[in-house]
């Protein structure tokens, strides 16, 4: 199989992978959460390559990445939440879940059957540019084959799709490191439907009121990308571990882990931590059988990464 295509995401690449955008193909850029796969959302062709790409088993509805809120009003029924959420938090590591406008553009596949479209602002320069190059409002899963752990490098992107991904825009890490958190605001109450690289606290704060996670609530439909077994590693994963056992390599977190090991944040730091995280399963990954992984505390991007960690966890 031939290597992909990587290009440094300045003023040539950006051109180039809006030209292909608005060409129909498919195209990974960065963005601040993670390396997305990207297709012109309005065709159906394209945002079908996206799939082929990923070898996704079924149709997981994918998010919508827009330059601002007036261009994401365009396709969705907005309403009052959305329009505090956005103001506080776009562009940003948050996806909101809206009911499509009827007359939406936006294909069909984007949605999976659903009536609705998960759509987001990034906050990344380059993704940022490359909206504006395309012109158009660009669908994008996470950029690795699917029940993968998700890319935050160029070179976990090469590494997991390989050449069924013919462009990658390269620019380094990504800062947050974390999927966006998703809120669905569909219904009468906003949703949790997935932790991510936003704090469900500063969500709260910011709409003066608790919000219910799909993930507790036995009566939500769960997002349908959270049904399956995801961020798979190779190795197996302990989690909650006080020390690594004899056999196992230790993934530490804060000052108490023994020196020396691989540490998401030697200083307790969460945001660090989420930023480090699936870097960190990479490497560990490629050495390890077993990975012993420290405790995560429940709080902040805490249960975005424990959330991840658990999915990584599970075997079979
Ligand atoms: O940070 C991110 O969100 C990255 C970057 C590239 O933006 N993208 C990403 O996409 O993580 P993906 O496809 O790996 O995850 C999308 C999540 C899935 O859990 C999916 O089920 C959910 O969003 N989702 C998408 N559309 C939805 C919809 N209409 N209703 C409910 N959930 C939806
Ligand atoms: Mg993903």
């Amino acid at each position: 199989m031939n290597a992909p295509r990587i290009m440094a995401a300045d003023a040539t690449g950006i051109a180039e992978a809006a030209a292909m955008i608005r060409s129909g193909q498919i195209v990974a850029f960065p963005t601040e959460t993670v390396y997305g796969l990207g297709a012109d959302a309005t065709n159906d062709a394209a945002v079908a390559k996206i799939f082929a790409a990923k070898g996704r088993p079924d149709f997981n509805p994918l998010i919508v990445h827009v330059k601002d809120a007036p261009a994401a009003r365009g396709y969705v029924r907005w309403t009052e939440t959305a329009t505090t959420l956005a103001a506080r938090f776009w562009p940003g590591p948050l996806t909101l879940v809206l009911k499509r406008l009827p007359d939406c553009p936006l294909s069909l596949l984007v949605s999976a059957g659903l009536p609705s479209v998960a759509i987001r602002v990034p906050a990344h320069p380059l993704a940022q540019a490359l909206l504006a190059q395309a012109d158009r409002p660009i669908a994008a899963p996470s950029a690795n084959r699917s029940g993968a752990v998700s890319p935050t490098t160029a070179a976990h992107v090469a590494a997991s799709l390989g050449a069924q991904v013919p462009l990658i825009l390269d620019s380094g890490p990504c800062l947050v490191g974390l999927e966006s958190t998703v809120i669905d605001l569909t219904g009468p109450e906003p949703i949790l439907l997935r932790p991510g690289g936003l704090a469900l606290e500063a969500i709260e704060i910011a709409i003066g009121r608790s919000i219910a996670s799909a993930l507790d609530d036995t009566n939500h439909p769960k997002s349908p990308g959270m049904l399956e077994r995801h961020y798979a590693p190779r190795a197996s994963l302990r989690l909650d571990a006080e020390a690594a056992k004899p056999g196992e390599t230790l993934l530490g977190f804060g000052p108490v882990a023994p020196s020396g090991s691989v540490n998401l944040s030697p200083t307790g730091n969460l945001d660090e931590a989420a930023a480090n995280l699936f870097a960190m399963l990479h490497r560990l990954d490629e050495s390890a059988e077993r990975i012993a992984v420290m405790q995560i505390p429940e709080v902040g991007l805490g249960r975005a990464i424990n959330d991840r960690l658990r999915r990584a966890a599970k075997r079979g």
